[in-house]
């Protein structure tokens, strides 16, 4: 197996040299940015290790450049859950909380050797993941799909909002195909990877010799949805230069190629999706409040998994059959205790991240049986657990604060011992 590792740290990047050289069966090269990894990295790589906090291109921002390329496990000192919320978002699995030792380090790395070895085995017949839809059902997914089916009937336009991972994507094939225009094209388009500066001819199309590179005239997705359904995703990357035109295209219903005079008559309905908070943006003047009234006829807002526990465990029950029969093992088991962990997890990252723990679980487990370590829930730092132990040292230093540092008087406010009072500051490092 080879391993790029990128870490901006001297002592960090050479301490894991030493360590990873004793394993012989692990190629490393290590960078210390990710420009030279970008240079660096070939196909002959099997996995990539990278920081996130690191000078110049940061470690979010190279997964993002490689596009999914490559299976990546992030270490990170300070994970917050927005960074490992875009993490999961872009396909990483396995994240490490510094400070780590190396064999918190070698197990993931062998964890993946192994999910790598079983990926390739499998037949490749099955295409990617057999699950469209809902996998699962819930009281709030019910109410939700209830307004869904509603609007899916007009001509409305529908803005989907919800956290990342939440399904906005389902929910608008969903939409389209109960929807009277579910025989004509479903075109989707997210704002998010096309470059800026070819977004307008993505969405418009172009004219041959509109520009240096237009040998032939090509229709944008404007065209191509006509009598259908366009879905823009990510709206909230939406280049500011560009929504002025998507508004003028949407309320003309017309459109004009880029290099050309005539104008494209469109019929279509849009459905379109963000998971970032466009009130923000339109303060900031990021994003045209004209244009978010447009697209907002009927926004349905998406509730996270979190709050439709109820799902958690069918869709767990669907994925790990699926995958069991994707990779030939005999149909395994979540224990009790691991179910109870899928029940307690807060999934940040939502169905995504339910779906990404439940394959890899399958794939990693050695018995029939499931159980909570082969969940690999824990060290991700994202766990209930954590939440409350946070909470607890936020209440122990503001106690502390209005006591003026004296911890017997803080330890009866708190109304628990001295002794054991003293042993948590000493743990929180307060
Ligand atoms: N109810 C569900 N049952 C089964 N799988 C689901 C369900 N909802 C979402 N998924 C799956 O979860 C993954 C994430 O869903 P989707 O891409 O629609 O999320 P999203 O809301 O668009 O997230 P983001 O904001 O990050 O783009 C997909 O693989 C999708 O198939
Ligand atoms: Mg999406």
């Amino acid at each position: 197996m080879k391993i790029a590792i990128v870490e901006d740290d001297i002592n960090m990047r050479k301490s894991l040299e030493i360590a990873m050289s004793d394993y012989k069966e692990f190629e490393i090269q290590t960078f210390k940015n990710a420009k030279d990894a970008l240079k660096g990295i070939d196909d002959s790589f099997n996995l990539v290790i990278t920081d996130i906090n690191m000078p110049g291109m940061d470690g979010i921002e190279f997964v993002k450049t490689l596009g999914g390329k490559y299976e990546v496990i992030i270490m990170t000192g300070n994970a917050t859950l927005q960074r490992a919320i875009e993490s999961i978002h872009l396909g990483v699995k396995d994240f490490l909380l510094k400070p780590f030792d190396v064999d918190t380090l070698i197990n993931a790395i062998k964890r993946e050797d192994k999910i790598q070895k079983v990926k390739k085995a499998a037949p490749q017949s099955s295409s990617k993941n057999s699950s469209s839809g809902f996998l699962g059902t819930s009281k709030t997914l019910e109410s939700i799909l209830k307004i869904a089916d509603k609007a899916a009937k007009t001509d409305a336009s529908i803005l989907l909002l919800g956290e990342s991972g939440v399904g906005k994507e389902v929910f608008a094939s969903y939409i389209h195909e109960n929807s009277l225009r579910a025989k004509k094209p479903f075109v989707a388009i997210n704002m998010a990877a096309i470059p800026d500066n070819l977004i307008e001819s993505e969405l418009f199309g172009f004219e041959k010799g509109a520009f240096t590179d237009a040998n032939e005239a090509k229709a944008g997705q404007f065209e191509l949805a006509n009598g259908g359904t366009l879905f823009l995703d990510e709206i909230g990357e939406m280049p500011y230069g560009v929504q002025a035109k998507i508004l003028r295209a949407l309320q003309e219903k017309e459109i004009r190629r880029l290099g050309s005079s005539k104008g494209i008559k469109i019929d279509i309905r849009v459905i379109s999706a963000t998971n970032a908070n466009l009130n923000d943006k339109i303060k900031n003047g990021e994003f045209r409040n004209d244009l978010y009234f447009r697209l907002n006829t009927i926004p349905i807002n998406i509730a996270p998994l979190r709050e439709r526990k109820d799902e958690i465990l069918q869709i767990t029950q669907r994925i790990l059959e699926q995958n069991c029969i994707k990779y030939g093992f005999d149909l395994k088991k979540f224990s009790d205790e691991s179910q109870k962990q899928l029940l307690e997890y807060n999934w940040p990252g939502n169905i995504r991240e339910l779906i990404s723990v439940v394959e890899r679980a399958v794939i990693l487990s050695e018995g029939y049986e499931i159980t909570p370590q082969e969940l690999f829930l824990e060290h991700r730092g994202l766990t209930k657990k954590r939440d409350i132990a946070e909470m607890e040292k936020e209440l122990i230093e503001e106690v502390l604060i209005s006591a003026e540092g004296n911890v017997e008087k803080a330890s009866k406010t708190l109304g628990m011992s001295k002794a054991s009072l003293e042993k948590k500051i000493k743990n929180y490092e307060l």
